[in-house]
């Protein structure tokens, strides 16, 4: 386990996960977990955007760790680990932001677009929210969750490769100014780098109620499937299955790439209905995500377990934290106490 490298990844405990996660990112997570010592992080120090629902993010540690145990991330293999059980991360953030000046965290194309969000919202019925204090921290803290166990890989959705850039750029002037300390490590994103949501928006998002999620039963998936948007006006004009959405799942999800084929000519010929496209789609997505919610309804019925993979996954998540901080103070010269 040792000899391996690692990767390090992680997720904010706001809400299930939906097939956006999986085809974005998980997919590589189950991929890699075996070729890498695996440190999954839940992120709960880093949702004030939640801070006056913690009842929900309470639920959401359960619910992101019972996705992964569904996907088949092996807990044995992997370190499930909740961030706020390795306080290390707020000390390697507070001593990180010695070192990075706000411009590096102003020039992040993700964060501009958050905190614009947040000032503008475009929903008239939101309320105007001030932005707090940790959401200037909270990309300093992503790099130092990404640091913390010297990771070499951080496979994560397309939104999220800015925040590496940031960790690599921390990386370089760190081992360069002090002591070579943390690998420089790269990002990697998944096959959907963004899958549309079923609304035929740009992006899957539970905020956007446009998500399926991996814990859907079949009537629910079968359901959302046939509500899908639809850019085309009856079956018999000719469609673009490019800018269709139903077929953006299908190249996504069914592996029977004949079907596929079949169907997407008959749709640019207006040959085929778009309710015979999403009746294959809604199948073939069960068909997905049948194996995910067997293994997700065996832990539910066994939660020690699931409170088990947080535990243990902790525990190991500080050790090599621990370990780090100390090469950190030591690089930094921190270690006051050793002088007499
Ligand atoms: N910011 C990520 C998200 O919103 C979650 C996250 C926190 C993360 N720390 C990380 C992702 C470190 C990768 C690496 O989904």
């Amino acid at each position: 386990m040792t000899e391996k490298k690692r990767i390090l990844t992680g997720i904010r405990p706001t809400g299930s996960l939906h097939l956006g996660h999986y085809a974005g990112a998980l997919e590589n997570w189950v991929r890699l977990q075996h070729d890498y010592n695996c440190y999954f992080l839940i992120a709960d120090y880093q949702v004030s955007d939640y801070a006056d629902d913690i009842s929900l993010v309470r639920q959401a540690v359960w619910d992101v760790a019972l996705d992964w145990l569904a996907v088949g991330l092996d807990p044995e293999h992997s370190s499930y680990v909740i961030e706020s059980l390795v306080p290390e991360h707020a000390e390697l953030t507070t001593l990180l932001g010695w070192f990075l000046p706000v411009s590096m965290l102003e020039r992040n194309p993700t964060l501009k677009a958050e905190m614009e969000a947040m000032e503008n919202p475009e929903d008239g019925s939101q309320e105007r929210k001030s932005v707090p204090v940790a959401f200037y921290t909270y990309p300093v803290m992503q790099v130092a969750n990404i640091l913390m166990p010297r990771a070499h890989l951080v496979p994560v959705g397309e939104d999220q490769l800015p925040h590496i850039e940031l960790t690599r750029e921390t990386a370089r002037r760190f081992n360069r100014r002090f002591k070579d300390v943390f690998p420089e490590p790269e990002g990697l994103v998944g096959r959907v780098p963004r899958l549309v949501g079923i609304d035929g928006q740009a992006k899957m998002s539970k905020s956007k109620n446009n998500a399926i999620y991996l814990k859907d039963d079949a009537e629910t998936v079968s359901k959302k499937v046939m509500s899908m948007f639809t850019p085309r006006m009856k079956p018999t004009d000719p469609g673009d299955p490019e800018i269709t959405p139903a077929f953006m799942y299908h190249d996504a999800f069914n592996p029977d790439k004949a079907e596929v084929a079949d169907l997407k000519e008959r749709y640019r010929n207006g040959a085929v209905g778009d309710a015979e496209v999403k009746r294959k789609l809604a199948v073939a997505l069960n068909i997905f995500l049948e194996p995910i919610r067997d293994r997700r309804s065996k832990y539910e019925a066994n939660m020690p377990l699931v409170r088990e993979a947080l535990e243990a996954g902790s525990k190991r998540g500080r050790a090599i934290a621990v370990e780090t901080m100390e090469m950190v103070r030591d690089a930094l010269d921190l270690n006051y106490l050793r002088k007499y």
